[in-house]
């Protein structure tokens, strides 16, 4: 079997940095979109054009910058999580590559109209995502699946109950989550069960390649940036989480459930809400939940949300992957 043809629309980021090593060596991707998120478009695409490069992927891969800021909202970065250049200052030389002329959005609606089977993963804010299903509505049954690092199952990062992703432009996550297209949601309460530590570091350190000097570099610097969020300090590689099940669905368990995202709540604006009423009991995640009472038939479900990860065989995965760069 060839490998899955995808498109990876991206913010890096120093988790979609690891997101794209990882889709690099072990995906078909047909082209890497940007989206103004964890730092600017302009750095974003830049970040994205040397990830590519140390993977030596440059000249196979173009990088289609898309949407500068969110469809409502004004732009919100995360230069507290990545670094002013969105990639924890992690010394690599400027790229020698430089981007495609074509905009990220119509890659993705002349790719997926022109090629059967793309998935499209997303690992920032899902603007560009909703654009091309705006443009074109076919492109929801084109394709294969679209899987999302976004969202929570249970609580938030940037509010009490929203993730990033979905806190930057909830209008364009809603519409992708109303789209009717297969949806995979790997969002926090399953990359929460993936902290990279300073042990980590060390670990990619003793590899030796030029790809795991790389990733030691920039989870350094995201472990560092930790201190005041998590103690032990920890770097969550929540993108990498989300190519990690494109690669091998076995990685991550999940459930299926109806997620919607809050857009009006005064305290709750770029909530997932994720109806698993009917998992009560049966699953880890809800155990808490064990005696709840089902009230009225809820929605059905329009997403499978990841719940568990192996963590010991994914950082295996990232280390082998790590060890077969340069
Ligand atoms: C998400 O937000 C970003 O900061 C990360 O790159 C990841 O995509 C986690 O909430
Ligand atoms: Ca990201």
């Amino acid at each position: 079997m060839g490998k899955k043809k995808v498109i990876l629309d991206c913010d890096p980021g120093i988790d979609d940095a690891f997101a794209i090593l990882l889709a690099a060596q072990h995906l078909d991707v047909l082209g890497v979109t940007t989206i103004g998120g964890n730092s600017p478009l302009e750095n974003v695409t830049r970040n994205a054009l040397k990830v590519l490069e140390v993977a030596g992927v440059a000249d196979d891969v173009g990088v289609y910058p898309g949407h500068s800021c969110p469809m409502v909202a004004p732009l919100v970065t995360a230069p507290s999580v990545h670094g002013a250049d969105g990639l924890g200052g992690a010394c690599v030389p400027p790229p020698t590559h430089v981007a495609q002329d074509k905009h990220g959005v119509d890659f993705i609606v002349d790719t997926v109209m022109g090629t059967d089977d793309v998935t499209l993963i997303a690992t920032g804010p899902l603007t560009n995502i909703a654009a091309a299903i705006n443009r074109e509505p076919r492109i929801v049954d084109r394709v294969r699946e679209i899987c999302i690092m976004g969202g929570s199952v249970t609580l938030g990062n940037w509010t009490p109950v929203a993730e990033f992703n979905i806190y930057v432009d909830p209008e364009a996550a809603a519409r992708v989550f109303r789209s009717g297209a297969h949806i995979k949601m790997c969002g926090l309460n399953l990359t929460r069960q993936c902290g990279f530590t300073p042990e980590t570091v060390a670990r990619f350190r003793s590899i030796g390649t030029q790809a795991a000097d790389f990733a030691a570099r920039i989870t350094d610097f995201g472990v560092a940036s930790s201190v005041s969020r998590h103690q032990p300090p920890r770097a969550y590689m929540h993108d990498a989480c989300a190519v990690a099940w494109e690669i091998d669905q076995t990685l991550i368990a999940a459930a299926p459930m109806h997620i919607d995202v809050e857009l009006s709540g005064t305290y709750t604006r770029g909530m997932t809400v994720c109806d698993y009423r009917h998992l009560c009991g049966t699953q880890p995640v809800v155990d808490i939940e064990r005696t709840a009472q089902m009230g009225p038939q809820g929605e059905a479900p329009n997403a499978e949300a990841a719940l568990d990860l192996d963590y010991g065989r994914f950082l295996d995965l990232v280390c082998t992957t790590l060890a077969n760069y340069q």
